[in-house]
C-alpha cells in the first residue's frame, strides 16, 4: 500500500507538526499539498486517484471543473471510512468510497453549471480513515486553449488564473503531468510551472499513458526522460494509469498497480526505468515521500526558532507576576466600581480619569 509507505516515512514529521499546533504555536507550518497541473485529459485525475486510492471522476473532454481539494486524514485510534463534501454551504457526510465521483459531480453542477464551464470556487473533499496518511491533494481543471462550444471566450486564460492560484504557493509540489503521445517539448504545463517555480526545487514531471505511444516514438519518450528535450532538476517519471476500457471493465486500482508493473517489465525500451526507480506509480509515491520529509526538515529551523521567541516573551511575562496578583480580592470590589464610575463619566460627558486607576 503506497499511503502505508508514506505513512511510515513522513508520519514522525507530521506528528511533530501536529504536536507543535496543540500547544499554540501561531504561525503554524503550512503542511505541503500536492498539486497537479496539465492539459486536459492529460491523465492528472487518473495520477491523483492512483495515488491516493480515492477514485475520482475522470474520463475525456473536461471532467474536473472546479479546483477539488483532496484531504486525507488519518484516524489514529478507531475504524471506518468517512468522506466530509463541502463547497458555499453545504456540509454533507457519507461513508462509501464508491459515492465520491457522484459527490463530487454533483458538486460541481452546482458550482459551475452542468454545461462545460470551469469554477474558482473550491470543493473540499476531507476523507478520515486508518488507511490514508496526512496529505492534501488538489485536483485542478485541465488547461486548455481552445473555447468548446458553450465556454467562454477566455476560458483558457481563466483557466490559467485558478491553476496559478495553487502551484505558485512556495509550499505547493507541482506533479506537472504530460500525456507520451503529445509534443512534449511545447507543453504549456511545464511551461507554467518553470514560471513559477524557475529552479524547478517543488516540480516533478510526470509522463502518462506510455501505452499509448506511437510505435517508433518510443526513442523519443526515452530522450525526455533523460532531460534532454525539457532539463528539470528533479527529473521525470513515468506512469501508466487505467485507459477508459479499463475502467469500463471495472480494473480496481490494486489490479491496475499490477498491470502497471507488468507492461513496463515486459517493454523493451522501458524495462531498464524500473531498475533506475524511474517509473510506476509506487515509485512516484516514493519521491513525493522524500519530497515531503525535505520539506518538512527544511522548515523545522525556523519553526524551533519562533518557539524560542516564544518561551523568551513567556519567561518576561512570568517575571512581571513575580510579586504575585495586583490586587488583593477584598480589594478589587471598591476598584471594580470605580472602573464602572469612570466609564459612566466617560459616556456622560466624553472624558474620564483613567491616569488614578493605574495608581491603584
Ligand atoms: P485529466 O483530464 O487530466 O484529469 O485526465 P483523466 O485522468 O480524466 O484521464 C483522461 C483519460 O485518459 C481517461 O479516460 C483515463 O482513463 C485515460 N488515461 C489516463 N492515464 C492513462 C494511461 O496511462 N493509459 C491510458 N491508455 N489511458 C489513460
Ligand atoms: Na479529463
Ligand atoms: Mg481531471
Amino acid at each position: 500500500n503506497l499511503l502505508m509507505q508514506w505513512e511510515a516515512q513522513v508520519r514522525p514529521y507530521i506528528e511533530m507538526i501536529d504536536f507543535m499546533r496543540r500547544i499554540g504555536i501561531e504561525k503554524e507550518l503550512a503542511l505541503p499539498s500536492i498539486a497537479v497541473v496539465g492539459d486536459q485529459s492529460s491523465g492528472k485525475s487518473s495520477v491523483l486517484e492512483a495515488l491516493s486510492g480515492v477514485a475520482l471522476p475522470r474520463g475525456s473532454g473536461i471532467v474536473t471543473r472546479c479546483p477539488l481539494e483532496l484531504k486525507l486524514r488519518k484516524l489514529i485510534n478507531g475504524s471506518g471510512w468517512t468522506a466530509i463534501i463541502s463547497y458555499n454551504e453545504v456540509r454533507e457526510t457519507f461513508h462509501d468510497p464508491a459515492q465520491v465521483e457522484s459527490y463530487v459531480r454533483r458538486a460541481q453542477n452546482m458550482l459551475a453549471g452542468d454545461g462545460v464551464g470551469i469554477c474558482d470556487d473550491l470543493i473540499s473533499l476531507e476523507i478520515t480513515s486508518p488507511d490514508v496518511c496526512d496529505l492534501t491533494l488538489i485536483d485542478l481543471p485541465g488547461i486548455t486553449r481552445v473555447p468548446v462550444k458553450g465556454q467562454p471566450e477566455d476560458i483558457g486564460d481563466q483557466i490559467r488564473r485558478l491553476i496559478l492560484k495553487f502551484t505558485s504557493k512556495k509550499e505547493t509540489i507541482n506533479l506537472v503531468v504530460v500525456p507520451c503521445n503529445v509534443d512534449i517539448a511545447t507543453t504549456e504545463a511545464l511551461r507554467m510551472a518553470q514560471g513559477v517555480d524557475p529552479d524547478g526545487l517543488r516540480t516533478l514531471a510526470i509522463l502518462t499513458k506510455p501505452d499509448l505511444i506511437d510505435k517508433g516514438a518510443e526513442a523519443d519518450i526515452l530522450q525526455v526522460l533523460q532531460g534532454k528535450v525539457v532539463p528539470l532538476k528533479k527529473g521525470y517519471t513515468i506512469v501508466r494509469c487505467r485507459g477508459q476500457s479499463d475502467i469500463n471493465e471495472n480494473v480496481s486500482l490494486v489490479e491496475a498497480t499490477r498491470q502497471e508493473k507488468e507492461f513496463f517489465a515486459k517493454h523493451t525500451q522501458f524495462s531498464y526505468l524500473l531498475e533506475e526507480q524511474r517509473a510506476t506509480i509506487p515509485c512516484l509515491s516514493t519521491r513525493l515521500t522524500k519530497e515531503l520529509v525535505e520539506h518538512i526538515k527544511s522548515s523545522l529551523p525556523s519553526l524551533r526558532d519562533q518557539i524560542h521567541i516564544h518561551l523568551s516573551a513567556v519567561r518576561v511575562e512570568l517575571k512581571n507576576y513575580a510579586d504575585g496578583p495586583p490586587l488583593e480580592p477584598e480589594r478589587m470590589g471598591p476598584y471594580l466600581s470605580k472602573v464602572h464610575d469612570q466609564i459612566s463619566e466617560l459616556c456622560r460627558t466624553g472624558e474620564s480619569d483613567t491616569g488614578n486607576l493605574y495608581s491603584y
